[in-house]
This record gives structure tokens, C-alpha cells and sequence, in this order.
């Protein structure tokens, strides 16, 4: 089986986006991440992103409903009918019951969730050197903090959920970028 309908899972600064694009090139299916089309929202200044806008900046997660929409639209869209590696969604049961509701409504169901495991203060390391270089609005210790929590106490659970379903592969987040990706890489060939 060639899989090409996948899920990254993994706290804040696991390296999600970062192995997704990878995934995106070797896999040729869209990465498709909330996180990023609700901060082009912000940016563009529409309904979704002036709502969106004060969780993020907080690191709490965006409603249900309103990510749920976003996604929902995004893997209905041509390109996504080949696959997809969704990244940052679902991180809520409501979101994850959503999402498979709406993939066996297409007839095309999810076939692996990779869950990135990573030590806590190498996280923290990770998203305070990019708050450097790129300065993004949730990467500050306090917001980071909190981002970790509401990880731990919402998407984590996530975890069970797609083991239960026999989707689950965790991989080891720790090491170099080249090192994950070869890792995933394996996940996805095995
Ligand atoms: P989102 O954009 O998804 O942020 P996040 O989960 O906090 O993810 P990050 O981008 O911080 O981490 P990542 O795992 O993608 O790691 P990355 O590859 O970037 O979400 C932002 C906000 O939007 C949320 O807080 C919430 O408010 C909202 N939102 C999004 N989706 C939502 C949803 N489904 N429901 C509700 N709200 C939602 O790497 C991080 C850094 O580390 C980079 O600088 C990278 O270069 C570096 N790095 C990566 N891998 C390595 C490595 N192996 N070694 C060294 N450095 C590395």
C-alpha cells in the first residue's frame, strides 16, 4: 500500500511543518497545515483571521468550528483528492471525529498518523532560536509555555485515539532535520 493520506502529530516546534514540506516534495501530495492558513488569514485581515487572531497570539487553539470549516474546505480542493499530509490538524476529538467523518465521506481515509516525539526543553530551544530569525508572534517563552500545555492537554489525547484505530507509528523527533525525515521516511515506506 502506497501511503499517501497522512497525519504529523506532534507538540509545538516538533518539526511538523518543517518535515511535512519534506514529506510534500518526496510524496507529491499538499502539506496542508491550520496553523499556516489561519496566520495567511491573520495577514490578509478576513472574518477567519480577525477571530482567529487572539487565541493565537495567546497559544490556545482556534474553535472547533472554525478550524474544522478551514480544513474541511482545503482537503476538498482538487489537488488534495491524490493525498495529503496534514500538519497541526486535528488537535482536538471534535476535530479528529470531524476529520474522519469527512475522509470516509469521500471515500478517502486516513492510512497513517506519525506522532514526533520531542524532549520539552530541546522544543523550547528550537522555538526561541526562530523567534530570532523570524520573530513570530507565539514564539515567546510564556506563549510557547502554554502552547505545550493546551498540547498536552488536548492533542496529546490524540495519540490513543489513532492507536486504537491501528494508524499510529511514533517516531523520534529528537536529532538532526536530515535524521527525522530519513526516520519518517522509513514510517511511511514500512
Ligand atoms: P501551528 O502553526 O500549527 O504551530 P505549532 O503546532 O505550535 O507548530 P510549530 O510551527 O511551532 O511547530 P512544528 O511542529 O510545525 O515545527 P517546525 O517544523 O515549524 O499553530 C499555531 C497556532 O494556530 C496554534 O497555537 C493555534 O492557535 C492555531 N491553530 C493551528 N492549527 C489549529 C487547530 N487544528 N485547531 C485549533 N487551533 C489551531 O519547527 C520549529 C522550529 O524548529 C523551526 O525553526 C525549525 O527550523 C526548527 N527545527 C525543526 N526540526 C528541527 C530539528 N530536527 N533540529 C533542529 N531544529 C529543527
Amino acid at each position: 500500500m502506497t501511503v499517501k493520506r497522512l497525519l504529523l502529530l506532534g507538540p509545538p516546534g516538533a518539526g511538523k511543518g518543517t518535515q511535512a514540506a519534506r514529506l510534500e516534495k518526496s510524496l507529491h501530495v499538499p502539506q496542508v497545515s491550520t496553523g499556516d492558513m489561519l496566520r495567511a488569514a491573520v495577514d490578509a485581515e478576513t472574518e477567519v483571521g480577525k477571530l482567529a487572531s487572539s487565541y493565537m497570539e495567546r497559544g490556545e487553539l482556534v474553535p472547533d468550528s472554525v478550524v474544522i470549516r478551514v480544513a474541511g474546505e482545503r482537503l476538498k480542493q482538487d489537488d488534495a483528492k491524490r493525498g495529503f499530509i496534514l500538519d497541526g490538524f486535528p488537535r482536538t476529538a471534535p476535530q479528529a471525529e470531524a476529520l474522519d467523518e469527512l475522509l470516509d465521506a469521500m471515500d478517502r481515509p486516513l492510512q497513517r498518523c506519525l506522532s514526533l516525539a520531542v524532549d520539552e526543553n530541546v522544543i523550547v530551544k528550537r522555538l526561541m532560536r526562530r523567534a530570532e530569525i523570524e520573530g513570530r508572534a507565539d514564539d515567546n517563552e510564556e506563549t510557547i509555555r502554554n502552547r505545550m500545555r493546551v498540547y498536552r492537554e488536548q492533542t496529546a489525547p490524540l495519540v490513543d485515539y489513532y492507536e486504537k484505530r491501528n494508524l499510529l507509528v511514533e517516531v523520534d523527533g529528537d536529532g538532526s532535520i536530515e535524521e527525522v525525515a530519513e526516520r519518517l521516511e522509513a514510517a511511511v515506506a514500512a
